[in-house]
């Protein structure tokens, strides 16, 4: 399981699942795509897993949808819904590791969100599960360097493998504190697995195909033979 985790929401989780997605389709690997809590969509709105199969092709199952643009639980309660368990997300992940090489699971705002009634959360679905590790995506501005710190610390306290660090949207022209932070990252032991151009959402999904494992050109060694 390749859990997709961020320094915080907006930071780009759902153009990196889509990448990896991609590359690792290109690859020639199995894969599909989970979002175990999708908050901020009404029934037949699109949410982000909508945006990795429109990328790439492969259809993404949420475990559940909350109408609310907020973090789940309180989203969960102000419609009266039930937050399914960790135990349910595994065994939706186990089901589509059966038949898929690999379940790229992306990860509702950042690593520590509450995403079930007990209170669990990302990473402890990320401990649950053997064999999982979590791609970090951060922002490449000014902030970025603490925020990926303490994302790493949390990881590394619950001896959760890192995958390594993605940055979310990388400028054409960037400034000098973005390519100091990008240096800085990928200096540290697990390193960056690469960076998504400004831009990449609106290129043609064919295009993003053919591109994307020039953007992560860590991540197929990283993650090994499946
Ligand atoms: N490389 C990029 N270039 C331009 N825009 C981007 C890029 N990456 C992300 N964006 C835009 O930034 C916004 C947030 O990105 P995205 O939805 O991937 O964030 P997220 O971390 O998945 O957020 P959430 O916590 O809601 O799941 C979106 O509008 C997306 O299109
Ligand atoms: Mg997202």
């Amino acid at each position: 399981m390749i859990v997709v985790s961020g320094t915080d929401t907006d930071v780009g989780k759902t153009v990196v699942t889509a990448a990896i997605v991609a590359v690792l389709l290109q690859a020639g690997r199995r894969v599909a795509a989970y979002k175990p809590t999708q908050t901020g969509v009404g029934p037949d709105e699109p949410g982000d897993m909508a945006e990795v199969t429109r990328l790439t092709g492969v259809i993404g199952r949420d475990g559940v949808r909350l109408r609310a643009p907020m973090a789940p639980r309180p989203a969960a309660s102000l419609e009266g819904a039930v937050l399914p368990s960790l135990t349910a997300h595994l065994s939706v992940i186990g089901a589509l590791a059966e038949h898929h090489d690999h379940v790229v699971v992306e990860g509702a705002g950042g690593l520590l969100v509450e995403l079930t009634e007990a209170g669990e959360t990302l990473a402890d679905l990320a401990a649950a599960r053997p064999r999982s590790g979590v791609v970090v995506v951060a922002r490449s501005g000014l902030g970025t360097l603490n925020h990926t710190m303490l994302t790493r610390e949390a990881l590394a306290r619950r001896q959760i493998r890192s995958l390594g660090i993605v940055i979310g949207a990388w400028p054409e022209q960037p400034t000098v504190i973005e390519q100091t932070n990008r240096d800085y990252l990928g200096a540290l032991p697990e390193g960056l697995l690469g960076a998504v151009p400004w831009g990449a959402p609106a290129l043609a999904p064919a295009v993003f195909a053919d591109e994307s494992a020039a953007w992560l050109p860590g991540l197929l060694q990283r993650l090994g033979t499946p």
